[in-house]
């Protein structure tokens, strides 16, 4: 027994806690269906005692899919009177009862990893899942582009719901007609760690838009005041591509329109450098606005293959001003708030995914310091939704899905295969 079995222990009783039969929801009460990106990385927890599992839980995300190729960041498998806006309010038009918005490709990233523990396994899985997941990037590569780099076209899409990245295209949001409504998330954690009512009331307009418009992609863009190119979603969905390329090219399949893709989405990539800021960052394509901010997914260039020195600098720059990192956006940012959600807090799959990129760029040592600090703020803190960078508390929802995912996945010193 070493002091981590415990707490591997814990984490596989949280995702057996949080499974749903076929699918796990995020944390209950606060997120009690199955969420996309959280779906990717829960996976690659079960891959640690549960192979079958691991790839059930991708292969259930993907039932949701819609024939458009999109697939929700929501699936509503079972009502829930705990969480707001519902199905009734997105009016997703997919074969299962769903949210009208996607989130960060991170699933063919995750099924490489899993593939990678049984090669054999996994591409006899992979074989159903590769044409699906295909048709989901080419979802992507169809309908949020701009000068090759991926928008969001919904806070929520990006994952990383009230980052200062979304300032300049909310604050083009007038509100009007959205209704009363009732947030439940705030029944459920402190206010003070949720996004604002300003922000709900934005999320629920936007929501209200593309449900009135059928969720019909090209009706959406015409005219929409939120459309921001970023970091998340550009630099996933570029390393998504180079892993389903490996995928695909051991599945025997042509792998062509994938790599036509990738040199789309480099380019893309290219365009979200701010110069002024030295660093990569969103940009509201409306009105050609940076947000200016050195977020947690600036520094998942690394993780989608691409590499700038000045990255290095900022990466180590940021870590000197907090204790545990990597924060969402750094405490010399004026909109640092160490407990507001995606506004400063520290964020388990992020760090997860900025030390693969750490490790495939030969900077091992920043990754696996990385790692290790990781370990120590969740056995310190426990299984928490996030945590402040600055003393490491917990915050948000407990018992997390995808904060003990990342730990057997990664960051457990037992941890194999990442
Ligand atoms: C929040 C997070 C998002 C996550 C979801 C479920 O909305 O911002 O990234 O997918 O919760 O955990």
């Amino acid at each position: 027994m070493t002091w981590a079995d415990g707490f591997d222990e814990q984490a596989r009783e949280i995702l057996r806690r949080n499974d749903r039969g076929g699918y796990t929801i995020p944390t209950s009460g606060l997120y009690p269906y199955q969420w996309n990106w959280d779906s990717a990385f829960a996976a690659l927890g079960f891959a640690q005692f549960d192979l079958d599992r691991a790839w059930c839980e991708i292969e259930t995300l993907f039932t949701g899919q819609w024939t458009n190729g999109m697939v929700p960041h929501i699936l509503f498998h079972a009502p829930d009177e705990g969480y707001f806006p519902s199905h009734e309010v997105w009016q997703g038009t997919g074969p299962i009862p769903s949210s009208g918005i996607s989130q960060p490709p991170v699933a063919a990233t995750m099924a490489r990893l899993i593939y990678e523990r049984d090669p054999e396994i996994g591409a006899a899985r992979m074989e159903m899942l590769f044409d699906k997941m295909v048709a989901w990037h080419r979802w992507f590569m169809a309908w949020r582009l701009d000068r090759g780099a991926v928008c969001v076209t919904h806070p929520w899409e990006a994952g990383r719901d009230n980052a200062p990245d979304w300032d300049v295209a909310m604050a083009a949001i007038t509100p009007d007609g959205v209704g009363e409504y009732k947030r439940r998330d705030t029944s459920h954690v402190d206010s003070s760690m949720r996004p604002t009512k300003y922000d709900y009331d934005r999320y629920i307009w936007l929501v209200q838009r593309g449900a009135r418009l059928g969720w019909d992609e090209a009706a959406m863009l015409d005219g929409t005041p939120f459309r921001v190119a970023d970091p998340t979603m550009t630099f996933t969905l570029l390393r998504a591509m180079r892993d389903l390329a490996v995928m695909g090219a051991a599945l025997g399949r042509d792998t062509g329109e994938i790599e036509g893709w990738i040199k789309v989405l480099e380019a893309g990539a290219a365009t979200l450098w701010n110069d002024d800021l030295g660093c990569y960052d969103s940009r509201d394509v409306r009105s050609g606005t940076w947000a200016g901010a050195v977020s947690n997914a600036s520094f998942l260039c690394w993780y989608a293959g691409i590499d700038r020195p000045e990255m290095r600098d900022l990466y180590r720059d940021v870590l000197a001003q907090v204790k545990y990192g990597v924060p969402s956006l750094p405490p010399s940012d004026d909109r640092f708030d160490g407990k507001r959600y995606w506004r400063g807090p520290v964020w388990g799959v992020m760090n997860l995914m900025i030390a693969l990129g750490l490790a495939d760029m030969g900077l091992t040592d920043e990754a696996e310091a990385l790692r290790a600090s990781t370990a120590d703020l969740v056995a310190q803190q426990g299984f928490a939704e996030y945590f402040d960078p600055r003393d490491g508390g917990p915050a948000g929802g407990s018992s997390f899905t995808w904060t003990a995912a990342i730990w057997l996945g990664w960051a457990s010193p037992n941890a194999q295969g990442v």
